[in-house]
């Protein structure tokens, strides 16, 4: 085997603890993959308390993107800093994993990208929902013909808006943030999945409360603006021709909606949750009823991390799952929406990309 990707992780807030949770789990199963070795925060006293629970080396932020030990920097901040660490990273050699999206910007996602190519370093980011069973089993079922021509899909995501639980949420009303970019990923990159890239969008979009309160934690009470739409519908074509019809909102209280449904010619399916790894893939074919397809594809039982695995897992030279020209082409359909609501256009997605790999089952 050879030697272990080793990782350190700047920002360990809210979602780092998924991170660390798969992190933990590979290695008490004896896969040597991936290694955490230091981690970093703005909040030296949080990182100072992870690093000690961890058993690593608490850095500044500028000492863990320069450290010889470091091999790979997870970037697990907030979106308004992720191109900014990226590009560190990048320019100081080292791989980058980001928290999703990409970059608050389709430009400063465009700059990290060419940056990582140039410089000839690995670039992956979130989600890697995408490499669960739920969603494999179903794209090995399109794959496989079992819903014969794919011609529509439908994606789904109404909240009320993180604001309830996340003690620090005003990130997700700033720009880069919103439903769309938020969850968007987990759903377009799904979608980019299942029926490939995108070539146009249109859109609407409205901004219904200038404000929102935050409901938990020691903030709980405190108002913050709302700069973004709030509520985000649109069309988007495939370049094979199947239209997939998206709504993304935190403006809704409840939904009894499929997060993702897929329909062929002869067939329908129902999607798992893409913000989790797994779940059941339901099938209806012509003439018969809903059954539920056993698990075919994907990582079994899989977390948060998965994606830093499969990219360790890749040969040098060959895209990483999770690479960075899905996730590029993940925000140009997202922000491209965001345009064409705006616009009331339709718009062209300039960008593409290759379908990632499929998973076996594993
Ligand atoms: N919270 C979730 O459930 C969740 C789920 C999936 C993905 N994500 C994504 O993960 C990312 C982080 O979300 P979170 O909920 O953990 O946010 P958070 O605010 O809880 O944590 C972010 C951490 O990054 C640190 N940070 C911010 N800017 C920094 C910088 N320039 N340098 C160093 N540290 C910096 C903050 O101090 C904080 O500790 C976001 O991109 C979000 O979309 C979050």
């Amino acid at each position: 085997m050879g030697q272990p990707l080793r990782v350190g992780i700047v920002g360990v807030g809210a979602i780092s603890g998924q991170y660390l949770t798969t992190f933990a789990r590979l290695a008490s199963e004896g896969s040597d993959t991936v290694r955490l070795v230091a981690v970093a925060d703005l909040d030296e006293i949080r990182a100072a308390a992870v690093a000690a629970e961890q058993g690593v080396r608490a850095l500044t932020v500028d000492e863990l993107i320069k450290d010889p030990e470091v091999d790979l920097v997870l970037n697990l901040t907030i979106p308004a800093a992720h191109a900014e660490i990226a590009l560190q990273a990048i320019a100081a050699g080292k791989a980058v994993y980001g928290e999703k999206p990409l970059a608050a910007t389709l430009e400063d996602a465009r700059a990290v990208v060419d940056a990582a190519r140039a410089a000839g370093v690995a670039l992956g980011c979130a989600p890697d929902t995408v490499l669960g069973t739920g969603v494999q089993t179903a794209r090995k079922a399109i794959d496989d013909g079992v819903i014969g021509a794919p011609i529509a899909a439908t994606a789904t995501m109404m909240t009320p808006g993180h604001e309830r639980w996340h003690p620090n949420p005003d990130f997700y009303y700033q720009p880069g943030g919103g439903p769309l970019l938020d969850m968007g990923p987990y759903y377009v990159t799904t979608l980019v999945t299942l029926l490939g890239p995108v070539v146009s969008v249109v859109g609407a979009a409205s901004h219904t409360r200038a404000t929102r309160e935050i409901g938990s934690g020691p903030r709980a009470g405190t108002v913050i603006p709302v700069d973004v739409d709030t509520h985000v519908t649109g069309v988007l074509r495939h370049a094979s021709g199947a239209l997939s019809t998206l709504v993304m909102s935190f403006d809704s209280v409840a939904t009894r909606a499929s997060e993702i449904e897929v329909h062929g010619q002869t067939g329908s399916l129902i999607v798992p949750d893409p913000n989790t790894f797994d779940g059941d893939v339901q099938l209806h074919e012509l003439g018969g009823a809903w059954r539920t397809l056993p698990p075919s594809a994907g990582y079994r039982d899989a977390g948060r991390g998965y994606g830093i695995a499969d990219l360790a897992a890749t040969p040098p030279g060959v895209p990483a799952r999770t690479n960075g020209d899905v996730a590029y082409h993940v925000l140009d359909i997202m922000t491209s929406l965001l345009a064409a609501s705006a616009t009331g256009t339709t718009v062209a997605v300039e960008s593409t990309c290759e379908r990632p790999a499929a998973v076996p089952l594993a």
